[in-house]
């Protein structure tokens, strides 16, 4: 177990599951689960309620940086999201936060900031991030690197099942067309553009559970262990 130590990073786009993986892993390792979709969610949540023109790339830098976010894990139960001390986990989720998360996410100011303040989180703890950059940008020297993918209407399904389940509206069509724009910014960006690190393990999560998912990087990382 000592040598399963190491920062875990997990990348892929929006609804391969990786939020669920990673607080899932995050509890079995006791690592921190770091959550950092949430941080650019919040701000973008901040930044509607405001009314700022998310055109404005200066305004939205000057918004990060004057901005406290704080993620509380909660375990299994997952993560609370806190910006200037208000809780907004459930409101980051709403699908107007999901329209223009991308836009904010692809203000490079913005970035900086934000990945600044992860590298900050993984310097003091043990940590599973999950992202779109973890293992290219934020924490290239993390140990262990997974990049899970799904067919698109496997991740719409998935993100559909989840509104549902939350007692929201949910149109399935929309849901797609909505994931397959966000994919195409953000792997298109020029800043931190979605793509596995070269040394990532590349998943293909479209036919497993998520207890499947969560037992091969298990695997993975008591044979990396073992090896290192
Ligand atoms: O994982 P998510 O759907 O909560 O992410 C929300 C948005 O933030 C998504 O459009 C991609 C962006 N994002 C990013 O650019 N970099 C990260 N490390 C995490 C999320």
């Amino acid at each position: 177990i000592e040598k399963m130590q190491g920062n875990i990073a997990i990348d892929g786009p929006a609804g391969a599951g990786k939020s669920t993986v990673a607080r899932l892993l995050a509890a079995r390792l006791g690592y921190l689960y770091i959550d950092t979709g949430a941080m650019y969610r919040a701000l973008t949540w901040k930044a509607l309620g405001l009314g700022i023109d998310l055109e404005d790339s200066r305004r939205l830098v000057e918004l990060a940086e004057g901005t406290s976010i704080r993620l509380e894990d909660r375990g299994e139960g997952g993560i609370a999201v806190y910006c200037d001390g208000e809780e907004v986990t459930r409101a980051i989720r709403r699908s107007e936060v999901s329209r223009y998360v991308s836009i904010v996410a692809g203000v490079p100011g913005v970035r900086q900031y934000l990945v600044k303040l992860q590298r900050k989180m993984a310097a003091s703890n043990r940590v599973v991030m999950d992202g779109r950059d973890i293992g290219t940008l934020v924490l290239p020297g993390a140990p262990y690197k997974f990049f899970l993918t799904a067919s698109l209407a496997e991740r719409a399904r998935r993100r559909y099942q989840e509104l549902l389940a939350s007692g929201q509206q949910a149109d399935l069509e929309t849901i797609m067309e909505e994931i397959r724009q966000r994919d195409a910014r953000d792997s298109q960006r020029e800043v931190a553009p979605l793509k596995p690190a070269p040394d990532a393990i590349i998943i293909d999560t479209s036919q497993m559970s998520v207890e499947d998912v969560v037992a091969r990087i298990m695997s993975l990382i008591a044979v990396a262990g073992q090896q290192g």
